[in-house]
């Protein structure tokens, strides 16, 4: 039996630092909760390990028109394309986005269905923060630690 705890990845795609922050935010909130978790900018995880993480919290801004932040395009581009197993992965998408813009949230959009299209199982229906009226990240922080608090017990430290 495996009597090492997994730890709970959280995956930033950023440009401006928002969703950056957030993530770190995320990281904060989980582990004052007990949970084991990390951070990671996109460019620098390495996408191999994506088949062995249990639970993936991805957390991205959206640039140009509808894409993926310059960091997050290579994880983006590599998901859409790439034939990976996730059947033994979870995750919830965070979605920062303006508005303003078109394609809303777009690239937060993109990583929900690419995910589910591999086979991970969605924890949390997407949510979705507009710039436009400085959406906070505590209520989808909440809403994880209330999954967590049901379902989490093998990501207590
Ligand atoms: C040049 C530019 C292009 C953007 N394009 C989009 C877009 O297509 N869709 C969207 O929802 N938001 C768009 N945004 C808004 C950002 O996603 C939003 O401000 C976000 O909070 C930035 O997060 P970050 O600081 O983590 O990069 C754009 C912002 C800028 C500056």
């Amino acid at each position: 039996m495996d009597d090492i705890s997994p730890e709970i990845k959280v995956l930033f795609g950023s440009e401006t630092g928002t969703a950056e922050e957030y993530a770190f935010d995320i990281e904060t909130a989980l582990q004052t909760n007990g949970f084991k978790c990390s951070v990671s900018d996109m460019d620098d995880y390495e996408k191999s390990e994506l088949e062995s993480e249990h639970l993936v919290v991805i957390v991205t801004s959206t640039y140009g028109n509808g894409e993926a932040p310059y960091n997050a395009e290579e994880l983006h581009s590599w998901l859409e394309s790439e034939e990976i197993d996730l059947s033994s992965t979870s995750f919830a998408v965070c979605a920062l986005g303006d508005s303003g813009y078109p394609n809303f949230a777009q690239a937060g959009k993109d990583f929900d269905k690419f995910l589910e299209e591999k086979g991970a199982e969605r924890i949390l229906a997407r949510t979705e923060l507009d710039a436009v009226f400085d959406e906070p990240v505590e209520p989808f922080i909440e809403k994880l630690l209330d999954w967590l608090s049901e379902n989490g017990q093998a990501y207590i430290n």
